[in-house]
């Protein structure tokens, strides 16, 4: 039997709210014509104001923490109690370059209409009737734009901030540290926005799924089972600079060459491996000149896996084969790990009240709604480490994302806001 009582029209007010609202968002970018909005830049700052704002709207009380999450909270109605537990629904408000405008951005709007369906007044004062009050995270840093490393935002909020991230520096050489001070953020309080376990009752992300799984099924929503584990890379490649007209080819130390053949290397490995996926994102020449041989290159390896074993299996079989590779090209390389986060499985309860959210949101056939593993990584992976984390994946048509051609319908959404609010209460009614 359902729990929430809303009408239809409410709950595509709600949608088109959140449709609107990731438009607005849109427009907070370093780019103009195109989305960019990273770690502890201006437009942070700005989208967390915009957020802190629609979090006071619907009643949650607001502050940014030392990571520069913003976050809300609304406290339980019976007993109420500023330190009880409470449940967390969030997701990211960065992005990466030339992004999309749903990744991360729809899971923070779409908790928020959570809680606007479910706040309840009494005397002036907005609380929610459920077990457990509800904090709404709109995390700062999932993507590791910026800085390389990803989940930094969360990470702060698990407590696994790691002080050598500090000398970590974005392509203009401002360390973390220094962006940190300039943003107005303290670093030696860092610390401040660990939570402990006994702070959470669980977390939910609400996601786009960046895959194309759900559009090829015809479904509009997915339990989603585990987060794959996700190692990344930067390579360097050591060769020797050499006039591109006057050297014969055996005395060449082409460095691009050997970063080329690497990634080819790395899809080719991936693609015979199941579950396994490797990307090259980046990769740069040195000099850097039209009429110079590379003697260096500078490459990206992003790795990610279901296991974290089959993962790191992979990678030593990749860095066999680029051995092999620079080897014979009379090449050096080295790799420097800069993002290493493992596998997480989503809670099985977790799993079960997203699963009977998205049975009584969505009118479907008698089959159960499709469990899929996140191929994408995401601030649960971050969380999970202090407590059970749940995510409900939205179709994402075609599977466009980490591109302005990214989508999801306003109908999608709808469904989704529906089946995230009756997760919440399924697990209330779990928890009493
Ligand atoms: O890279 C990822 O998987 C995520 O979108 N940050
Ligand atoms: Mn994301
Ligand atoms: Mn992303």
């Amino acid at each position: 039997m359902p729990l929430l009582e809303a009408s239809p029209d409410r709950i595509a007010a709600a949608a088109r709210r959140v449709m609107a609202r990731c438009d607005e968002l849109a427009r907070v970018s370093a780019q103009s014509g195109a989305i960019e909005r990273v770690y502890l830049s201006p437009e942070h700052a700005r989208v967390n104001r915009l957020a802190a704002e629609w979090m006071r709207e619907v009643g949650l009380r607001t502050w940014q923490d030392a990571a520069g999450n913003q976050l809300g909270r609304i406290e339980r109605s019976a007993d109420p109690d500023p330190a009880a537990p409470a449940l967390m629904i969030g997701s990211h408000l960065d992005t990466v370059k030339d992004a999309g405008r749903f990744d991360g951005i729809i899971g923070v709007l779409m908790a928020l209409e959570v809680v606007r369906l479910l706040r309840q007044e009494s005397e002036g004062v907005s609380r929610v009737p459920l077990p457990f009050a509800v904090e709404v995270a709109a995390f700062s840093d999932e993507e590791g734009t910026r800085f390389g490393k990803a989940l930094l935002g969360s990470s702060a909020v698990a407590g696994t901030w790691n002080d050598a991230w500090w000398t970590l520096a974005d392509e203009d050489g401002v360390t973390l540290r220094q962006a940190f001070l300039e943003f107005g953020l303290d670093p030696g309080r860092i610390g401040e926005a660990a939570r402990r376990p006994d702070h959470l009752v669980a977390y939910l992300e609400a996601h786009i799924e960046q895959g194309p799984e759900l559009d090829r099924a015809g479904e509009p929503l997915a339990v989603v089972s585990s987060i794959a584990s996700a190692r990344r890379f930067q390579l360097t490649v050591e060769g020797e600079a050499r006039h591109a007209g006057g050297t014969p080819y055996d005395m060449r130390r082409d460095a691009l060459l050997g970063a080329s053949e690497a990634a080819l290397a790395v899809e080719r490995i991936c693609r015979s491996e199941h579950h396994i996926i490797g990307t090259v994102g980046q990769l740069e020449a040195f000099p850097g000149a039209v009429n110079v041989v590379p003697g260096e290159a500078h490459l990206s390896v992003d790795l990610r896996g279901e296991l974290d074993g089959e993962r790191d299996r992979v990678w030593d079989e990749i860095s066999r084969e680029l051995d092999d590779i620079m080897g014979r090209r009379g090449l050096r390389w080295q790799a420097r790990e800069v993002h290493n986060a493992p596998a997480v499985r989503c809670g099985l309860l977790l799993q079960d009240v997203v699963r009977e959210g998205i049975v009584h949101a969505v009118e479907r056939r008698s089959d159960e709604p499709p469990v899929i593993f996140s191929r994408a990584g995401h601030d649960a992976m971050a969380i999970g480490s202090i407590t059970d984390v749940g995510m409900l994946f939205l179709r994402n048509p075609d599977g466009v994302s980490h591109h302005p051609d990214e989508a999801v319908s306003a109908a999608d959404v709808a469904l989704g806001i529906r089946a995230l609010t009756e997760s919440v209460l399924q697990l209330a009614a779990d928890r009493l």
